[in-house]
């Protein structure tokens, strides 16, 4: 049996871990020892990630789940009790309860509606380099921009004031921290859907023409499955777009020919965002199913309860899909990428990411031309700690 253990660290900043990318190249699927000594499987083939991700014959429920890293085995432990559960979290539940959000959901995250959103992203970026510009340089790209930028837009899709965002954004990174003890992640849970759930509170009084109010007054869901809901765009809307921003931004500038292209020519920039999406694969553990049946991937037997982790970052490197996946090229065919993962749980805020990405980092390029690096490239901070990659900070300066 394999001695395979999880990790984070990284040898380069865009490489995945070394160890789990050679294995990439010996077979889709290995034996992975998980936190809690539980013997499951660690999936780093494409085809395979593709067939288990959609297979109904794989759980997402926690209950069911096993920690990957060994700093998440309190937190996982202690959220599969019940006083835990957070109503309307559909991420981790399978159909038909998951199908009773998601076709809510899909209702308000409609063409119309991201197409609407398009210009206040616009106006949005366009005011976030204002106001970089005018507070000087250097600057941190992270608290300037790649942040500001995807949270002020979720905040106004959900109707969750801006204003509140050193509590929300305080709660999700202590969420996000791989370090943060159980204690840590239960009070910033509590504190984020407490928040959340006086919001609807305030909504159902008077609503307004935001993404709450709407399914406030579509009087499907309870308050507190609600609240669940919210949590989840709240967490998945800021964060993940905040990391592509400033990780894509960092990988542009240690690739100056492709940023280049980016900058100049608008017809890359499309393929370009799949292409950034694909190589940094910011989702770096994660996510986690189990098996409720015997269930045979590519000539593997997965036993019924066994968990499979993915390394979603080596799966879209598999030489067999990606050939030179390796390397950065924003001319390659990128679609079909798992970074928004596949399936039912298929990520459901892509488009308004994908919106966030193909206006902001042209705008960012050719407000700044002579943008760069402001520290030696060691010293820009990783986010190997955390559950979604990326930088920390960015100092830059123009
Ligand atoms: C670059 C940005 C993003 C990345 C890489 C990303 C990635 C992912 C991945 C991999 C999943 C599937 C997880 C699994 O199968 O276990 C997912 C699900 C989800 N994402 Fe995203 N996401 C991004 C942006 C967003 C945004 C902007 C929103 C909200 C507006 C969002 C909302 C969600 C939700 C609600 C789910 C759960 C869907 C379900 O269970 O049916 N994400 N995302």
């Amino acid at each position: 049996m394999s001695e395979l253990i999880m990790t984070t660290e990284r040898e380069r900043p865009f490489d995945p871990p070394e160890r789990i990318a050679e294995l990439g190249g010996e077979a889709p699927l290995h034996r992975l020892t998980f936190a809690d000594g539980h013997e499951g499987w660690l999936v780093t083939g494409y085809a395979a990630a593709r067939a288990i991700l959609a297979d109904p014959r794989f759980s997402n429920r926690p209950e069911y789940a096993h920690p990957t890293i060994p700093a998440r085995a309190e937190v996982a432990e202690k959220l599969r009790g019940k006083e835990f559960a957070v109503p309307g979290f559909f991420l981790r539940m399978d159909a038909p309860e998951h199908t009773r959000y998601r076709k809510l959901l899909t209702g308000q995250f409609t063409v119309r509606r991201m197409k609407q959103l398009e210009p206040r992203v616009e106006e949005i970026t366009l005011a976030r380099l204002d106001a970089m510009e005018a507070a000087g340089r250097p600057a941190d790209l992270v608290e300037q921009f790649a942040l500001p930028i995807p949270s002020l837009v979720i905040c106004e899709l959900l109707g969750v004031p801006y204003e509140d965002r050193e509590r929300f954004q305080h709660d999700s990174k202590a969420l996000l921290a791989l370090e943060s003890g159980a204690d840590e992640v239960i009070d910033a849970m509590r504190s984020m859907t407490g928040y959340l759930y006086d919001l609807i509170q305030r909504r159902r009084a008077e609503p307004r023409d935001d993404l709450i109010s709407g399914l406030v007054q579509g009087g499907d869901l309870a308050d507190d499955e609600l609240t669940g809901v919210a949590f989840l765009l709240l967490v998945a809307g800021h964060e993940t777009t905040a990391n592509m921003l400033g990780l894509g931004t960092y990988a542009l500038l240690r690739n100056p020919d492709q940023l280049a292209a980016m900058r100049d020519d608008p017809s890359v920039v499309d393929n370009g965002v799949e292409e950034l999406l694909r190589y940094l694969t910011i989702i770096h553990i994660g996510p986690i199913r189990a098996a409720l049946e015997d269930v045979e991937v590519e000539g593997t037997v997965i036993r019924k309860g066994q968990s499979v982790a993915f390394s979603l970052p080596v799966v879209n490197r598999d030489p067999a899909r990606f050939p030179g996946g390796d390397s950065l090229d924003i001319t390659r065919p990128a679609g079909g990428h798992l970074t928004f993962g596949h399936g039912i749980h298929q990520c459901l805020g892509q488009q308004l990411a994908r919106i966030e990405m193909r206006i902001g980092y042209p705008a960012l390029l050719r407000r700044f031309p002579g943008l760069r690096l402001a520290v030696p490239p060691e010293e820009v901070p990783m986010r190997t700690d955390m559950s979604i990659y990326g930088v920390h900070r960015l100092p830059v300066t123009w």
